[in-house]
C-alpha cells in the first residue's frame, strides 16, 4: 500500500474562493492526506474552520513560521512533506521561501510571487534543493488541453502561425465604479496583489497556457492596459500583442470588466494545416478545424486521445469532469513526481512556469508604461 503524502495548507479558509478546489483536488487520486496548516490569519477562525473540516487541532498553527518550526521538530515520518500556498499573492513569496529553505515541497497558487526578482530568488533556492515546486495554473490540468498540447507537438495542425487567447471576466465591473468596494478588494491593492490586477490574475493564466500548449516561448510583447480611473493604480483590462517570432504572432486579451462574462477563457491556436480551439466554460470539447473538412469535436476518455490526455480523466466518456478534476490532475502530477512515476512533460506547471508568468506581468506593465512599446521577454 502506498503511503499518502502529508499535505499542509496555508490560506484557503472557509471564506476563500480557491481553498475548496485544492482540498477536493488533493483527495481525488487518493494520494494526499491533509495534516494541518494555517487557514486564516485569525487563530480562532483558523481553529473553527479546521474543526469544521474534521482536522485535529494539534497541527493547526498561528502562522506559517510557527508551523514550519513545529513541523521540523516532528519525526520525518510524521512531518508535512508538501505545503500548498493559497493566500493572497503578497504572502506567496515569504511563505514559499521559508518552506523551500526548510526542505518542504511546495504547491503555490499563481501568480507565484509579486515581482520577478522574488521569483528569481525562489529559483535560486529551489536549484540548491531536491524538492518539487508546482504553480497551480489550474487549466493546464484539463484532459482536452493536454490533448491540444500533444496534437500541436505531434504536428497535427502544422507549424503554428496565429495564436489568440481570450480570458474575459466581468466581476470587477461593479467594484471598479464604487470607491468603497474598490478599497476593500485585495486584488486591486498593489501591496497585496502586486503591480497588476487583471494581467497578474488572469492574463498570466493565458500566457502560461499559450506556452504550455505550443511548447514555445514568447519572445516579445506590446501591451495596452486599462485602469478605467486615474486614481486606480491596478489594470482591470488589457490587450497584449504577442510575438514568438517575426512570422508567428497573436494576441492575449484579458479583462475583468467584460460586463456579464463569468470565466470565459478561450484558447485558439492556428497552424498551417488546421486549428484547435477550446473554451473553459465547456472544457470537455476540443474543436479541431481544418480547411475543406467538417469540424471535428474531440472529447475526453476516448482511445483516439493521447496517453497523457487519457491519464487526465477518471471516468468513461460522457461523464463530464471539470475544474476540480483539472486541479486534481496537477496534484496527481506532483504526487507522481514525488513517487518517481511521472511520465509526461507538463503533468504539473513548474517553478519555471511561475517565473515566466512573473516576467510576463512585469513586461506587460513595462510596455504599457513605456507608451505601448514592444518589449523583449528576456531576463535582464
Ligand atoms: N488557480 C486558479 O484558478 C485560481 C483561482 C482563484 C484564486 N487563485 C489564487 O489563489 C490565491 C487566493 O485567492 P482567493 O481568491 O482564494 O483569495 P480569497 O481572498 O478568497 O482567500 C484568501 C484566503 O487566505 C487566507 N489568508 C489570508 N492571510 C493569511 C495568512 N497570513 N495566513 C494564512 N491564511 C491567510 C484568508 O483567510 C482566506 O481564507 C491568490 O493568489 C489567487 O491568485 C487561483
Amino acid at each position: 500500500m502506498k503511503n499518502k503524502i502529508r499535505l499542509g495548507i496555508l490560506g484557503g479558509g472557509g471564506d476563500s474562493l480557491i481553498g475548496i478546489v485544492h482540498r477536493i483536488a488533493s483527495s481525488m487520486h487518493d494520494s494526499y492526506e491533509i495534516i494541518g496548516g494555517v487557514f486564516n490569519p485569525d487563530f480562532s477562525e483558523n481553529i473553527k474552520f479546521a474543526k469544521e473540516i474534521g482536522l485535529n487541532e494539534d497541527r493547526i498553527y498561528q502562522d506559517y513560521e510557527e508551523m514550519i518550526e513545529a513541523e521540523l521538530k516532528l519525526d520525518e515520518s510524521k512531518r508535512m512533506e508538501v505545503v500548498s500556498i493559497l493566500t493572497p499573492n503578497f504572502l506567496h513569496y515569504p511563505m514559499a521561501k521559508k518552506l523551500l529553505e526548510n526542505n518542504f515541497s511546495v504547491i503555490c497558487e499563481k501568480p507565484m510571487t509579486t515581482t520577478f526578482e522574488e521569483a528569481q530568488d525562489l529559483e535560486q533556492i529551489y536549484k540548491s534543493k531536491n524538492l518539487t515546486f508546482a504553480v497551480t495554473y489550474t487549466y493546464t490540468g484539463y484532459p482536452m488541453i493536454r490533448q491540444m498540447k500533444e496534437m500541436i507537438n505531434d504536428g497535427v495542425i502544422g507549424e503554428v502561425q496565429r495564436v489568440d487567447l481570450q480570458y474575459y471576466q466581468g466581476w470587477i465591473n461593479p467594484i471598479i465604479h464604487d470607491s468603497v468596494k474598490r478599497s476593500k478588494t485585495w486584488r486591486l491593492q498593489p501591496d497585496k496583489s502586486g503591480i497588476s490586477c487583471c494581467i497578474g490574475d488572469i492574463g498570466t493564466h493565458a500566457f502560461d497556457m499559450l506556452e504550455y500548449v505550443t511548447g514555445m516561448e514568447v519572445q516579445e510583447l506590446l501591451s495596452d492596459l486599462n485602469y478605467v480611473y486615474d486614481d486606480n493604480s491596478m489594470d482591470v483590462d488589457g490587450t497584449i500583442l504577442i510575438r514568438f517570432s517575426d512570422k508567428i504572432k497573436g494576441v492575449i486579451r484579458a479583462s475583468q470588466i467584460a460586463t456579464g462574462e463569468e470565466n470565459c477563457f478561450t484558447v485558439a491556436i492556428y497552424g498551417r494545416k488546421g486549428g484547435l480551439k477550446w473554451q473553459q466554460e465547456n472544457p470537455n470539447y476540443l474543436n479541431h478545424l481544418s480547411e475543406g473538412e467538417p469540424l471535428k469535436v474531440l472529447k475526453p476518455g476516448h482511445d483516439y486521445n493521447s496517453d497523457f490526455s487519457k491519464i487526465s480523466t477518471k471516468l468513461p466518456p460522457g461523464h463530464p469532469e471539470g475544474m476540480f478534476d483539472s486541479m486534481a490532475n496537477i496534484y496527481n502530477g506532483v504526487a507522481r513526481e514525488i513517487r518517481g512515476e511521472k511520465e509526461f512533460t507538463g503533468e504539473y506547471p513548474t517553478l519555471n512556469d511561475g517565473l515566466r508568468g512573473m516576467l510576463f506581468i512585469e513586461k506587460a506593465v513595462e510596455s504599457h508604461n513605456n507608451g505601448n512599446t514592444w518589449v523583449k521577454l528576456n531576463r535582464d
